[in-house]
């Protein structure tokens, strides 16, 4: 698995992870089944997981597979989500109580009271609870706040949709990312599901197998991480065996602008 600096934070990140909404928002007997793609993960080199206070279970879920499997080998990336100083603080204590007291990756979610949450992470920073700020938003017509909230030099890595269908980030914001250097965390890597579910024939990844890509879930995360201004992708999977063919994504070579035309045509037809 390749591993970049998540900007200029100093923090060695896989380019794949594990995105947890929906797929480790479970309660009960489902709950052990969801461990082993975090084991997997774990396994690959994956080690980077996404969670919020916002997927339910999820956050609770991940931290019980970590403790099982090995949360000194993972890389937390968790967020804050709320508009209420005090249910801020409740959902930040949480958190650390799912994480061993740390996460390393720690988040504004959707810029939601932004600047009173970033002092707040600030503050775990300097405590050693955190190694790193960032904000995320899933809207493109958010990306000019997220933007101003970068130029602000109060972040050290965003988290911004970006696949095969949506570029709206490479206009602008990639490029600012790039020149600030700062990490970006691509979510949404297969369009929640909606770009792998209509997958092309196998005859049309024909072009990609040189790529190392057998899959048409591959060739979308390929797209992705082969842009050298991502730091690390984070598809969802509820699948062991599905984590582990993304992580393989992660493998060199990267496409070049031809194979990334190509995919992104594919992925028009999808
Ligand atoms: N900050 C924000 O505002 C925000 C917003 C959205 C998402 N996110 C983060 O980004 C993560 C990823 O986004 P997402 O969960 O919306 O969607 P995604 O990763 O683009 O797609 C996930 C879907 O793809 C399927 N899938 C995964 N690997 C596959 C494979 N190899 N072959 C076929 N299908 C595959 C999964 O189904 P199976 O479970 O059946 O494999 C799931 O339905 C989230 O989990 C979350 O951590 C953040």
């Amino acid at each position: 698995m390749e591993r970049r600096e998540l900007g200029q934070s100093g923090i060695d990140v896989p380019v794949v992870g594990l995105g947890t909404w929906q797929v480790l928002d479970v309660r009960g007997p489902e709950e052990e089944a969801r461990h082993e793609v975090v084991r997997a993960a774990l396994e690959e080199g994956a080690n980077l997981f996404d969670s919020s206070p916002m997927y339910g279970e999820a956050e609770r879920v991940l931290g019980e597979a970590l403790e099982k499997y090995g949360r000194a080998r993972a890389i937390v990336a968790t967020k804050v989500w709320t508009s209420n100083d005090v249910e801020a603080e409740h959902q930040i204590e949480r958190s650390l109580g799912y994480f061993s007291g740390r996460v390393e990756l720690y988040q504004v979610h959707n810029l939601v009271a932004v600047e009173k949450r970033l002092d707040t992470l600030h503050r775990l920073k300097e405590e050693g609870r955190v190694r790193a700020v960032g904000a995320t938003h899933y809207s493109r017509a958010a990306f000019g706040d997220l933007m101003s909230v970068m130029r602000s030099g109060r972040v050290e890595f965003v988290q911004v949709p970006y696949n095969a269908a949506e570029t709206a980030v490479t206009g602008e914001l990639l490029p600012l990312a790039q020149e600030l250097g700062i990490g970006v965390i691509s979510m949404v890597p297969l369009g929640s599901g909606r770009l792998v579910r209509n997958a092309p024939p196998q005859s049309e990844l024909e072009p990609l197998r040189e790529f190392g890509v057998e899959t048409w879930a591959q060739a979308l995360l390929k797209f992705v991480l082969s842009d050298e201004r991502v730091s690390c992708a984070i598809p969802a999977t509820s699948s062991p065996q599905r984590m582990r063919e993304n992580a393989r994504a992660g493998e060199p070579p990267p496409f070049s602008d031809e194979e990334r035309r190509y995919v992104a045509a594919l992925a028009r037809k999808a």
